[in-house]
Order: C-alpha cells, then sequence, then structure tokens
C-alpha cells in the first residue's frame, strides 16, 4: 500500500474515528473491536485486506529465539485477546506474534463493572478487568486443531476468586491452565503480577515464586516458559526473583505489567482523582519498564530472552527497550491511542533506525544501551 493511504489512514484514525471511539465505554469499544476482528479473520478476503492495508514486512526484522522464528519483534500484549479470538486476524493487522490470555483455570467473569478508563492525557489506561476470561478448558478447545500464522504465547494466570487465595489452591489452579494449553502454544508466560486478583500477587516473593515453578517444572513439555514481572519492583526485589528463576525452566520474561504507583510522574492527577482501583498501562509504564529491562539484561545477558513492554507508541519506544535488551517487543495502549495501522509504523520505523545505526538485523541491535 503506498505511503499517502498510509499517511490517509494514520490521520483518519486520530481525527474521525478515534474522536467518535472515545465517546463510548472503552470495554464496550474493545467488544466491538474484537467482534470485527473475529469476522474479518473468518475469511481469506477479510484477511488479505487487512494485510494489504496494516502489514509490513523486511527481512531485517527476522529473528528466530528459542528455536521460533518471528517475522517481525511486535507482538500484541497479554489482555487484549483474553479469549484467543483474535489469533487468524492479527498477523494480518501485522504482528509478529501475540500473547494471548490471561487465562486461568477456571471460567472468570472478571471484576463488576466499570472496569476499563483512558486516561488521554497519560496516555494510559485504567484496568481493573481482574482476569476475566473464558477459563483454560473452553479456551484449548477453541485452539484444539487451528494453525497460526504467526507464533502464539499463552499466558496463564490463576482463578480471580476466593478460592485459589491459598498457595497451594493457586499453584494447582496455574498448573490446570498450563497443562491444558501447552500444546497449543509456542511458549507459555506464567503471570504473577496481576495487579487487580483476589489475594494480591502472592507468587511475586521469592519463596513462593520458587513453590509455583517447582511445580510447573514437573510438566513434560518442550516450550519454552517465561515469566510476567511486575512494574512496581526495585533491581534488589528483580535480583531476588532471578535468582529463582535461574534454580528453574525460565527461558524468558515479560517486562512489565501494568503500575500500581499512582504518584508516577507521567500520571494526570486530575485525570485518576475519581478511579480509585485498577492498574495503569501506557506512558506512565514505559520508563519504569525500560529501566528493569536494562538492568535485567546487564545482570543476565542472554540467559533470559526478554520481551519488553509498557507505553510503545512509536517506533522510537520500541527501538528503546530492543536497546535497553528486550529482543521482543508487545504493546496493547499504543495501538490503543493510535490505531491498527501503528503496528505497520513501527515496523517501518524500525527498519528506518537500524539502517540509520548500521545494523544488518534487530538482533544486533538488542542490549546495545545496556
Ligand atoms: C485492557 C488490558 C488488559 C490487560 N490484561 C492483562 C492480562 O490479562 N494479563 C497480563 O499479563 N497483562 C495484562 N495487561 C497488561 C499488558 O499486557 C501490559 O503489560 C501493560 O498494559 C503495559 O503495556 P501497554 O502500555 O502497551 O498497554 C492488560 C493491559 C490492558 C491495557
Amino acid at each position: 500500500m503506498s505511503c499517502g493511504l498510509k499517511t490517509f489512514h494514520r490521520v483518519a484514525y486520530q481525527r474521525v474515528l478515534k474522536p467518535i471511539l472515545f465517546c463510548f465505554d472503552p470495554e464496550m469499544v474493545h467488544d466491538v473491536f474484537t467482534f470485527i476482528g473475529r469476522k474479518l479473520g473468518a475469511t481469506k478476503f477479510g484477511r488479505a485486506a487487512t494485510a494489504w492495508m496494516y502489514r509490513y514486512q523486511h527481512s531485517m526484522l527476522e529473528q528466530t529465539i528459542l528455536g521460533i522464528r518471528f517475522a517481525n519483534p511486535i507482538g500484541l500484549g497479554a489482555g487484549f485477546d483474553k479469549n484467543a479470538l483474535l489469533t487468524d486476524i492479527m498477523p494480518s493487522v501485522g504482528f509478529g506474534f501475540e500473547e494471548a490470555g490471561s487465562i486461568t483455570g477456571e471460567p472468570c467473569e472478571g471484576n463488576p463493572k466499570p472496569r476499563l478508563w483512558r486516561l488521554p492525557k497519560s496516555r494510559g489506561l485504567v484496568v481493573y478487568y481482574g482476569l476475566k476470561n473464558d477459563g483454560c478448558e473452553a479456551i484449548a478447545r477453541r485452539l484444539r486443531g487451528k494453525r497460526f500464522d504467526f507464533p502464539l504465547g499463552v499466558s496463564v494466570a490463576k482463578t480471580n476468586d476466593q478460592s485459589t487465595v491459598e498457595v497451594e489452591k493457586g499453584i494447582d489452579d496455574y498448573e490446570k491452565a498450563f497443562r491444558a494449553l501447552h500444546e497449543f502454544a509456542d511458549y507459555v508466560t506464567v503471570n504473577i503480577s496481576c495487579p487487580n486478583a483476589f489475594g494480591g500477587e502472592p507468587f511475586t516473593t521469592p519463596e513462593r515464586l520458587d513453590c509455583l515453578l517447582d511445580r510447573l517444572d514437573k510438566i513434560t513439555t518442550s516450550k519454552p516458559i517465561f515469566l510476567k514481572l511486575p512494574v512496581d519492583i526495585s533491581n534488589d526485589e528483580l535480583d531476588a526473583l532471578v535468582t529463582v528463576m535461574l534454580k528453574h525452566r525460565v527461558r524468558g520474561v515479560v517486562v512489565s505489567n501494568l503500575t500500581k504507583k499512582r504518584d508516577r510522574k507521567e500520571i494526570n492527577q486530575d485525570e485518576i482523582r475519581n478511579i480509585s482501583k485498577g492498574g495503569i498501562s501506557g506512558k506512565p509504564t514505559f520508563e519504569a519498564s525500560n529501566d528493569l529491562i536494562k538492568h535485567l539484561y546487564k545482570t543476565t545477558g542472554h540467559r533470559f530472552v526478554i520481551i519488553g513492554i509498557g507505553g510503545v507508541f512509536c517506533a522510537q519506544d520500541a527501538y528503546e527497550k530492543i536497546r535497553c535488551g528486550a529482543s521482543l517487543v508487545q504493546l496493547i495502549t499504543g495501538m490503543i491511542f493510535e490505531g491498527p495501522q501503528l503496528i505497520g509504523d513501527i515496523n517501518r520505523g524500525l527498519v528506518e533506525l537500524l539502517k540509520r545505526d548500521g545494523f544488518k538485523n534487530i538482533s544486533e541491535a538488542v542490549g546495545v544501551d545496556a
């Protein structure tokens, strides 16, 4: 597609579609987009037309990581496609991979509505979904027999209710989701950092994480395991978690989840005054996640594959995460604010940035600033 048409898309989303969409309840808009995405993904024509409008490919962006081939480094973060309904259309939108979920042992209604708010000035969202999803058994049935045009990650978490608060019960729930889903995924992410679940985030302490990973180690699988980390941790706390990860089969880390720190300088306080619950995505997580990525890369080198996520709104943002040490990058909020053409724009921009800096492939830029 020509550059003129791409610019038209960007301007049309920013000036026309977004102002209309942002008048409506964000969860309702998300559900409508999921419905449209499913319909488009269901037909060859829908997929081809979407790819013609949005997808950008270039050999400089291709990598093979842990034996998995990624056509480009930009993935859809966990939380957008909670029930794995969009796996057919997202490759056409231009994503190099997707992380479906988070998916829990049991079906979960999530927290009461409203549970999603936009923060236009802070360029973020307040998220209080509380792991709404259809549960691992229904989603496993949905995925069985399907083929995917890109690598599929599956994020597992523990069911958000009273029954999983006790540590062993929580671990049982993770194990159930893991066992049900690993065969369909190229990698499995264990989400220990949902800020909106009953009982908090018990597995972000080294002792409990050790117990959880001990149990998951016993599952026979060839699929690499990633861990999704919280963003509101110090370097020392990260080091303590890394010590545990090194004892187990963890091959990668997703850095990182929503922030609960409401006094971050990027957050416009007027916007959140009347929203008392939830974690915040987008720009308020950008720097904090980059700092963790850099520290992790500096201290562990290539031991873990790092997927960087948090506040990516343009190619330069993605490039910064890569230069800090991320081999792959994910996003959600940037796409909601900038439109679906953002993925192609980022990939196109990355190629230009790589050429400017004399790299032949994206992998050469990983960690150069750490
Ligand atoms: C609507 C929404 C739902 C989310 N749900 C999940 C989830 O189920 N599991 C998870 O690991 N992260 C979840 N997240 C966190 C994102 O994956 C990501 O870590 C965070 O939003 C920062 O990235 P972003 O700034 O690109 O949105 C969610 C984020 C959003 C915006």
